[in-house]
């Protein structure tokens, strides 16, 4: 894409690998340093050599970039190394990244290249969220996510990495955080507005292909968000894995989402369409064994319910089984990762 002289355009290049908040931070706060941001995306092969087998494929970790409303642009097959070419085939003026290190297979730093160069910038990396804390989540099959202190595989380590290994506090929900994120807009006269609500839990990409399917059958989309209760009644177990603010950060990332409700109510009343003035209610033909559609009784009954496709087969349960799947390869993945980290601390 050309781009004129006056705009400076940067890169930022990643796994992306299961999106969460923090990365959706990361690119929220590097859109600030620049007037458009590309975003390069490494394919499963690279990611496999350099890091360990990802969790998501290349076209879903691309649908998920793509459906950040801070990024231009996501480039499939972005090379592990950022060198000056990929800067030069892209027009990008510089590349940013979280202040963390990011190592190749042989221990050295990727971006090695480009600083050099003077054409590297950090941002600060988000506290209390990556993949790595998010699978801990998933195998430890606790509820200690739903209090504020959050367990990851690497509590049983010894020898932490300051990235990989730390798991503090949550994300500081800044005024301007919060603004970014959630404050969302209202609807103009005369818009059709679409409601869509449910867990949203680990946001994938085959929400993000509902919420824009949702979101072209109108004008405005509001997002309803159920809360840690209602999600843990109707699906079990330890979910939700991502609690109510931070699912609400990850939708409240998503371009196609123009307001949130968070925690909304389980049941579409009269007092709630009042409220909102829906034009029309769309649920996902997606359903999971366990779901429940009882809180769509009367929208059904005034024949304002509609049920989407999506086209995506995905859900949190196949995350969750993906992950299972391959525990050993995930535990192996960060123990490394972490010595990779530590090691060049050390000798740095
Ligand atoms: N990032 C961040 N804050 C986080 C996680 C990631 O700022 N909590 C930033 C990274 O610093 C990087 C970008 O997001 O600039 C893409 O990160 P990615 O390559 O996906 O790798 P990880 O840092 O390993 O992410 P995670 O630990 O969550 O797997
Ligand atoms: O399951 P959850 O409550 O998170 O889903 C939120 C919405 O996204 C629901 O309407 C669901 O049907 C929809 N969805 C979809 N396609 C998927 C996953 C979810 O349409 N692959």
């Amino acid at each position: 894409m050309e781009k004129e002289k006056s705009i400076s355009r940067a890169w930022c290049d990643g796994c992306f690998d299961m999106v969460h908040f923090g990365h959706a931070n990361f690119l929220r706060q590097a859109s600030k340093m620049c007037d458009e941001l590309y975003v390069g995306v490494h394919n499963d092969e690279e990611i496999a050599k350099n890091k360990g087998p990802p969790v998501m494929t290349m076209e879903e970790r691309i649908t998920m970039v793509e459906g950040i409303k801070w990024v231009k642009k996501a480039v499939p097959d972005s090379p592990y190394i950022t060198t000056l070419h990929t800067l030069e085939d892209h027009k990008c003026d510089f590349c940013i990244h979280g202040d963390d290190v990011t190592l190749d297979a042989s221990g050295q730093d990727t971006y090695r290249y480009v600083r050099e160069a003077g054409r590297f910038k950090e941002c600060p990396r988000t506290k209390g969220v990556s993949t790595t804390n998010l699978v801990g989540r998933m195998l430890l099959l606790t509820k200690e996510h739903h209090r504020p202190a959050t367990p990851t595989l690497q509590s049983q380590s010894q020898e932490k990495s300051p990235y990989t290994g730390t798991c503090s506090d949550s994300i500081d929900l800044t005024d301007e955080v919060q603004r970014d994120f959630l404050q969302g807009r209202e609807p103009k006269e005369g818009d059709r507005v679409i409601y869509v609500a449910g867990a949203f839990d680990l946001f994938h990409a085959g929400h993000v292909e509902f919420l824009q399917k949702a979101r072209a059958m109108g004008d405005f989309l509001v997002v309803g968000l159920h809360s840690d209760t209602d999600v843990n009644r109707y699906l079990g177990k330890n979910y939700p894995i991502v609690t109510l603010v931070e699912r609400a950060l990850s939708v409240g990332a998503c371009r196609y989402v123009d307001k949130l409700i968070f925690p909304a109510p389980f049941v579409v009343d009269q007092e709630f369409l009042d409220q909102v003035k829906p034009t029309k209610i769309v649920h996902g033909q997606h359903y999971r064994a366990s779901s429940d559609l009882s809180m769509y009784e009367l929208p059904k009954r005034l024949g304002i319910y509609e049920e989407l496709n999506s086209g995506s087969p995905l859900t949190t349960e196949i995350i969750m089984s993906r992950i299972i799947k391959n525990r050993g390869e995930f535990e192996e993945r960060n123990r490394k990762k972490q010595l990779k980290e530590l090691n060049y601390l050390a000798s740095s």
